[in-house]
């Protein structure tokens, strides 16, 4: 018989997702628009919906706030009255806001299937192994750092371990965090957002190893961890590292003067031959507080880009840097019907696709979260 093998995300909630009812399928944009309005009244104060700047313009215009992992993580302990916390984001964002929110309040997921692959490629039980392989190595003083799109079970790891989570705008402030506390660092599970905050805090590229979770040892002989400062988890976001240094290469030939800015999740290659980079608030404002008549490229999900295209328009041209665009799947699933539903079901007493982090992760994903809050 075939074991499947099933990710954090997966164990913990393959027996909650509910699907989006009949009902709530093939309704008009505009029926859909008036009863999100509605529900939206109905609730008040007791509703606050956060959205992350990937999410499509028919969602994100029902956001009372938006931003990035690490400003939305903030906006959850202003929210104190809401009962209801509507994440229109990805699992992990939704776990985050559920152990920093506080025993009353209910986080909200519109639709359970948003995961992250990024955050998928670091297990728990892969994390652990990792951690005894290490103390078998003989490699000490290691302190593990998450990147915020990670499981909370991870999270916990790492708050129990002495460690800390990190999002894109902080992740430099943390490694030094982490290196004040400890010789080496285990980042997981995006090695490019690692190996690129890194190597722009100075660590030569010879310094770092990457740990691949699915070989013995990590794929690596003692000696190349024990010379390493930074061992980078072997993860990826598929979206990110679409984009090339050819892309930049033709973006510049033919748009001379073109600025390009990249988020750090790119490929060190991109990041290297970009002009600048950042979490997604920081691109926003980047562009948004450039010159009139700037032209950008930027590298990251083109819901974001498109948008500040057509909000920045005429006075600077926005571009995506891959003509195609790079669309992330998972944060496209939270849809306005997602959206229309959660929200009706609240206001008739049911909550639909709540986000729960077990009791036993929650105190050290806390720690972790803190730390992180405490970074910038
Ligand atoms: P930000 O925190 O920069 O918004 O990034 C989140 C993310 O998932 C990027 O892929
Ligand atoms: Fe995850 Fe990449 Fe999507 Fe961000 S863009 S949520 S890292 S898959």
């Amino acid at each position: 018989m075939l074991i499947p093998l099933l990710t954090d995300y997966e164990k913990a909630h393959i027996t909650e997702r509910q699907p989006l009812p009949d009902t709530y399928l093939g309704l008009s944009d505009e029926e859909m628009d008036v009863r999100i309005a509605a529900a939206k009244r109905a609730l008040g104060r007791r509703l606050v919906i956060l959205g992350h700047h990937y999410q499509r313009d028919e969602v994100i215009k029902f956001a009372d706030h938006t931003g990035d992992s690490f400003k939305l993580a903030q906006q959850v302990s202003k929210h104190p009255d809401a009962e209801f916390i509507v994440f229109c984001g990805v699992h992990f964002m939704a776990e985050s806001a559920d152990v920093l929110s506080g025993g009353h309040q209910h986080v909200i997921l519109p639709d359970l299937a948003a995961g992250c692959s990024m955050a998928d490629m670091a297990d728990s039980d892969q994390l652990d192994l990792c951690w005894s392989d290490l103390q078998q190595m003989g490699i000490t003083s290691v302190v593990p750092v998450t990147y915020i799109n990670s499981a909370a079970a991870i999270k916990a790891f790492c708050g129990e371990h002495g460690g800390v989570v990190c999002t894109s705008s902080n992740a430099a402030a943390t490694l030094k965090w982490a290196w004040e506390r400890g010789e080496r660092i285990l980042f997981l599970p995006d090695q490019h957002l690692g190996r690129n905050t890194a190597y722009r805090l100075g660590v030569p590229l010879d310094q770092m190893v990457v740990w691949d979770p699915n070989e013995i040892w990590g794929g690596l002989e003692p000696d190349a961890v024990r010379r390493a400062r930074v061992m980078l988890w072997k993860g990826h976001c598929s979206v990110h590292t679409r984009f090339t240094v050819r892309q930049i290469e033709n973006v510049r030939a033919q748009h001379p003067g073109v600025r390009v800015i990249v988020h750090p999740e790119v490929t060190w290659e991109v990041m290297q031959a970009a002009d600048d980079c950042g979490s997604t608030e920081y691109i926003i404002k980047s562009v948004t507080q450039s010159p009139v008549g700037s032209v950008w490229a930027v590298g990251t999900e083109i819901h974001l880009v498109n948008r500040l295209a057509r909000q920045l328009q005429p006075d600077r041209t926005i571009l995506s840097l891959d003509q195609f665009g790079c669309l992330c799947s998972t944060m496209f699933r939270v849809s306005p019907n997602h959206l229309l539903w959660t929200l009706e079901g609240l206001v008739d007493g049911v909550v639909h696709n709540r986000v729960v982090v077990p009791d036993e992760q929650k105190h050290w994903t806390r720690v972790a979260l803190d730390r992180m809050l405490s970074i910038s």
